[in-house]
């Protein structure tokens, strides 16, 4: 069977009717980004059913604009934290009380271009423009647009968190739990039991603010500015904004877009530390920056950001960084003490990080980058199929098997490579 055939076959597989789980058994939920990518893969051959990947994820939003990490419209006794855990949150569907990265314009952008998109844009505008605004509104501190939980961040355990995580107590009163993910996985891929204490630490303090979101940044035991929410945020600004223009919004809804975009320029610098030549994580209560180059920190090019010192610099480390791998992009620095080639967001290679970074490094001219970016992943999945992420020392997979969006990345580059071959 083809590698086509089979990108088809496993988002089929993991299509639990109109929203996609990102694989069977350790995720059995609809997860905000995954849902995003999948829509990317699935629109190379079915546009209607990715377009309903994106409304079924819109269902889960909250009155306050916020659309959730996790959606549940179940509830699997094999999956922790359910959502028992996660109380009573807004929306009309039970869900987790952050969110994640919001790559939703961007692909929707991508996805409906040409006229005959106009009327499926039109479909999700306000409810994506009501998203960004409460990312820019509830999850301001500092002028910077910030992170309350690794989870929000979907780079749950990346060294990055370490120095945030460092300053936080577990709850004393926080109550008992039995992990799930470590029965479906071997614990040596996953995060560690203090680290699992303190990210439900962050969501038994949610709980006890009724979710308030203002609150829950202002006050809640974890702060940090993440480069991905960053540059996912402000590339997606500026994609709404194209298209409201496209669409004749009115001029407050457009000028509203162009002050976040000014504001996120603003706070690209914020994010930029000049002693390792990289955009880190950086604690907004401390100031202090995390400690190593990561997968996300070559995101500047995909949000077309930063001065062209700091894109120099960084794809001088994207070229350090390869000399030392065999498979590009690893989550965390092999430079660094912390790096762990198999263990999550501490080294493994994340399909859905080198589609966005080959993508900015591409439209920005660095072409022999994003090259390698790009095909370096497509071997390691030709060598190892469609898994969550990639030991970058082997190619061989990580974590969970039979994975929707390395599946979808797959497809989607598949598609891009034949037009460009077309034209
Ligand atoms: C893990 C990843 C996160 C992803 C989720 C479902 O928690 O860190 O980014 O959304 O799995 O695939």
């Amino acid at each position: 069977m083809s590698l086509k055939q089979l990108a088809i076959d496993t988002l089929a597989k993991n299509d639990r009717g109109g929203f996609t789980i990102p694989t069977a058994g350790l995720y059995p939920y609809q997860w905000n980004w995954d849902s995003a990518f999948c829509a990317l893969g699935i629109a190379t051959y079915d546009m209607d059913r990715a377009w309903a990947e994106i409304t079924s994820l819109i269902e889960g939003q909250w009155p306050n604009g916020m659309i959730p990490s996790i959606i549940f419209r179940s509830d699997d006794p094999d999956y922790f934290p359910g959502p028992s855990r996660w109380g009573k949150t807004h929306g009309t569907i039970p869900s987790t009380g952050v969110s994640q990265p919001p790559v939703l314009a961007t692909v929707v952008r991508q996805i409906t271009e040409g006229p005959s998109g106009a009327v499926r844009r039109a479909e999700v505008f306000d409810a994506i423009f009501a998203w960004h605004k409460w990312f820019h509104d509830a999850r301001t501190a500092n002028g910077i647009v910030a992170t309350v939980h690794p989870w929000e961040t979907g780079r749950d355990n990346c060294p990055e968190w370490n120095i945030g995580l460092d300053q936080m107590e577990i709850a004393a009163d926080l109550p008992p739990y039995q992990r799930m993910d470590n029965k479906h996985i071997n614990p040596e891929y996953r995060p560690t039991q203090e680290q699992y204490d303190k990210y439900l630490t962050i969501v038994h303090f949610g709980v006890s603010i009724d979710w308030d979101q203002r609150r829950l940044t202002d006050e809640g035991p974890f702060l940090m500015a993440d480069p991905n929410i960053h540059f996912v945020l402000l590339r997606a600004d500026k994609d709404l904004l194209a298209m409201a223009k496209e669409m004749g919004k009115p001029a407050q809804v457009c000028d509203q877009i162009v002050a976040w975009i000014a504001k996120g320029e603003a706070a690209t610098d914020y994010l930029w530390n000049e002693d390792l030549g990289a955009f880190t994580a950086r604690d907004i209560r401390t100031g202090t920056f995390s400690t190593g180059f990561s997968n996300c920190s070559a995101l500047c090019f995909y949000a077309d950001s930063g001065t062209s010192h700091q894109r120099a610099r960084t794809a001088d480390n994207l070229r350090r960084i390869a000399s030392k791998v065999d498979y590009m992009l690893p989550s965390w620095d092999p430079d660094s003490p912390d790096f762990e080639a198999q263990r999550y967001w501490c080294g493994p290679v994340w399909p859905q990080m080198n589609y966005m970074t080959a993508q900015g490094l591409a439209e920005q001219g660095e072409a022999e980058l994003a090259r390698e970016v790009r095909d370096d992943l497509c071997r390691a999945i030709e060598k190892s199929g469609f898994w969550e992420c990639f030991n970058p020392l082997t190619g061989e997979g990580c974590v969970g098997s039979n994975f929707s969006w390395t599946a979808a990345v797959w497809l989607s580059w598949q598609h891009e490579t034949k037009l460009e071959g077309v034209a």
